[in-house]
């Protein structure tokens, strides 16, 4: 399973990615306000640090404009991959822009049948947001099992990036279920690598090694 970062931080990206653990990135405008930089060069720099893809989405809502700021948003740099909400219109320039050779992440999914569409549609990549179900009382995970199940039956190119994630049992059911990608805050990546008992068990190496004199 693929590792992306769920941030425009450009100081998280790059110590994420020196640590060689990501494979790409998704912002979004939410993510993309909260850095108060001008857009453009944020989202250049944060192309050039990430190893992969990086998706940008369009703030348009309507499909002439998605199809334009789409076609913007591509030429950014050749790791971009646009991301258009999953709406009838949204669908539409889904269509309309993989067949132009843009590759697309379609956001906001929180259905079977809208993950269905958007597979038909032709997206890269259909990002169900498990956290915000979850918030909600309903199963986040049950909807990424239901789309790896659909998308497996037919064969869909479609990659499951698993979505809105807020812990570490998220990422490793999303693992389970078969999502290709998860996308993650920093935060979350930080919480995967701990675990108390190595912290005790590393303290208790190195107390035992340093009262018996030896080195290496
Ligand atoms: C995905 O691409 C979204 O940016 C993101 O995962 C949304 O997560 P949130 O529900 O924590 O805002």
């Amino acid at each position: 399973m693929k590792i992306f970062l769920d941030t425009a931080n450009v100081a998280e990206l790059r110590e994420a990615v020196a640590m060689g653990l990501v494979d790409g990135c998704t912002t979004n405008p939410s993510l993309i306000a909260k850095e108060k930089r001008p857009f453009r060069p944020l989202v250049e720099e944060i192309c050039s640090v990430v190893p992969g893809d990086v998706s940008l989405e369009v703030v348009a809502t309507d499909f002439e404009g998605m199809v334009k700021e789409g076609k913007e948003l591509a030429q950014v740099a050749k790791n971009v991959v646009v991301k258009c909400p999953l709406t009838k219109d949204g669908l539409k320039a889904v269509k309309y822009l993989s067949g132009e050779g843009i590759r697309i992440n379609q956001t906001l999914c929180f259905s079977a049948p809208q993950a269905l569409l958007s597979a038909k549609a032709g997206a890269t990549y259909i990002s169900p947001f498990l956290g915000r179900l979850d918030d909600i009382g309903a199963v986040g995970m049950d909807l990424i099992r239901d789309i790896c199940e659909i998308y497996r039956n037919y064969g869909f190119k479609t990659q499951v990036l698993a979505a809105s994630i807020r812990n570490p049992l998220h990422v490793v059911d999303a693992a389970k279920a078969g999502a290709h990608v998860c996308t993650m805050p920093f935060a979350v990546l930080e919480m995967l690598m701990k675990h108390p008992l190595t912290d005790i068990g590393l303290k208790k190496f190195l107390d035992d090694w340093n009262k018996s004199g030896a080195s290496i």
